[in-house]
């Protein structure tokens, strides 16, 4: 009799935790890449792509193009490009299908448009990105950055509402030769020929596109 009772306790239970382990809301499944964006990337880069510091150094990745990412993770594994904070982060994305995963969640993000704030640089920066200056052997940034800045697949990165700062940096980074993982020197070569007054308007310019 006891043991009765006691059989059919257990099957009792047994029902009750079937029932509620089906009736717990399905985990909605993350997608490949963003375990690694919520967990790592997110302190610098957002979990979303927008880079939340108050620090400008920390580029925005949302909407930037998968293979430059891509290539970007390898140049800093490689050692090709370096920055005391990104070398030892990339680390972090081991393999070739986390670099893919990676790079597929960073560039389906929505990129949140930023807005130039020096209108007085405005004018020559967008001379200089759809025109270029001749003179100084200046090639139209927007024939490679894509007139809209959202950049071209696969080599060309999107410049569009990316931390004008941060773009500053990376161009001065060219020019003296301190960034130089650009294929045949293609952003060294231009870089070397923009004055600082050139560079911070076209970074400027850059930064409101969208
Ligand atoms: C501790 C801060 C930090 C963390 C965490 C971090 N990064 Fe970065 N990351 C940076 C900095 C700083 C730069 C800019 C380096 C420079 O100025 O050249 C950068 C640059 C990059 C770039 C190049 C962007 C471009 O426009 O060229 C990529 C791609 C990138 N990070 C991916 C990642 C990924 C993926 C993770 C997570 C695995 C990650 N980062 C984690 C600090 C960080
Ligand atoms: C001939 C093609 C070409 C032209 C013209 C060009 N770029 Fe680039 N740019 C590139 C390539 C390629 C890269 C990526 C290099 C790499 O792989 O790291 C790049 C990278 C950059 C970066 C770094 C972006 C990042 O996320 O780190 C900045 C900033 C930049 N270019 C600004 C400019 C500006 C401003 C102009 C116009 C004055 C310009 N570029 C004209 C080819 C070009």
């Amino acid at each position: 009799m006891i043991r009765t009772t006691a059989l059919a306790l257990l099957v009792t239970a047994g029902f009750s935790f079937n029932a509620l382990a089906q009736e717990a809301a399905p985990e909605t499944p993350k997608a490949p890449g963003q375990e690694l964006a919520e967990s790592v990337c997110v302190a610098c880069h957002g979990a979303d792509g927008t880079s939340v510091s108050k620090d400008p150094i920390y580029p925005h990745l949302a909407g930037q193009g998968a293979d430059y990412i891509i290539k970007q993770i390898k140049d800093f594994k490689a050692g090709r490009r370096n920055d005391p904070f990104m070398s030892a982060m990339a680390v972090a994305v081991a393999t070739e299908e986390d670099e893919r995963n990676i790079a597929a969640w960073y560039a389906k993000q929505i990129v949140k448009p930023s807005q130039a704030t020096r209108v007085d640089l405005v004018d020559r920066g967008r001379q200089i990105w759809r025109a270029g200056d001749a003179a100084k052997g200046v090639p139209a940034c927007a024939g490679c950055h894509g007139a809209s800045g959202r950049g071209l697949p696969a080599q060309y990165p999107r410049l569009a509402g990316q931390m004008p700062e941060y773009i500053i940096a990376q161009l001065q980074k060219f020019r003296s030769g301190e960034r130089a993982n650009d294929p045949e020197n293609m952003m060294r070569t231009i870089a070397e020929r923009l004055n600082d007054h050139d560079l911070n308007a076209v970074s400027e310019y850059a930064t409101g596109l969208r």
